[in-house]
């Protein structure tokens, strides 16, 4: 049974408010998308991949792309929709229990041993999971006021990271409900859970950082020498 891989890259990245979109700014010397495609290359290289797009697209180059089965979807309005995109384009392909993983194009610091432990624990899964990572401050809900409403029990809170790993029936239905639901999805997961299921949470390194603003460069940046040493 073929792994699937489900790479959204079709946002905007308004809020690095960079010329470009953030997964081709430059890190150590490469765009960001060329580091993810290369790490998840790198783990599971004989996984199929799936490249969400916007189809105005001006900066991808192809060469970035190191598997040797890949396509091109075009992105949607949303995340859930470019994901949903993605799994209608391999329907004639994926089998209902394929693992689908969808990652972040912006998480280029995801390592090979977190991968490899994710496959591992969602391999008999029959709802599937993500990586997370425990919350280390404490954190506090505000009253839409500029002032502290509640503090929230930190205890078994998560960061939900990706990839997220599904069956691919049991996602394309998730994503579906969603959609048609009108409620905007982050991740898998959120979708996944609103089926009345409970995903599976993979502890996972806590430098698989999401770039996001402008300072979260120079922070990969440091990571990934961190990750060679
Ligand atoms: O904006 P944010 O960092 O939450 O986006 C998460 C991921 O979803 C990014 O990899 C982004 O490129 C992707 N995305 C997408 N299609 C959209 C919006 C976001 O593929 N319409």
């Amino acid at each position: 049974e073929p792994l699937w891989l489900v790479v959204p890259a079709a946002g905007q990245g308004r809020r690095m408010g960079a010329a470009r979109p953030k997964q081709y700014l430059p890190l150590a010397g490469r765009p960001v998308l060329a580091h993810t495609l290369a790490r998840l290359h790198g783990a599971l290289p004989e996984a199929r991949l799936c490249l969400c797009l916007d189809p105005d697209d001006a900066h991808f180059d192809p060469a970035w792309v190191p598997f040797a089965d890949w396509r091109r979807v075009a992105g949607g309005a949303e995340r859930a929709d470019s994901v949903a995109n993605a799994l209608a384009a391999i329907s004639g392909e994926a089998t209902e229990q394929a693992l689908v993983l969808v990652h972040d194009v912006a998480r280029p610091c995801v390592t090979a041993a977190d991968l490899r432990r994710l496959c591992e624990a969602l391999s008999d899964d029959p709802v599937g999971g993500l990586l997370a990572a425990p919350v280390a401050d404490t954190m506090k809900r505000d009253d839409g006021a500029g002032r502290v409403a509640a503090t929230e029990a930190r205890a078994g809170l998560w960061h939900a990271l990706t990839p997220q790993g599904f069956r691919y029936g049991l996602l394309r239905r998730a994503l579906a409900a969603a959609v048609e639901a009108g409620v905007t999805v982050t991740d898998e997961a959120s979708a996944v859970e609103a089926l009345g299921l409970a995903p599976r949470l993979v502890p996972g390194r806590r430098d698989n950082l999401k770039i996001t603003h402008p300072e979260d460069l120079a922070l990969a940046e440091q990571i990934l020498i961190a990750q060679r040493a």
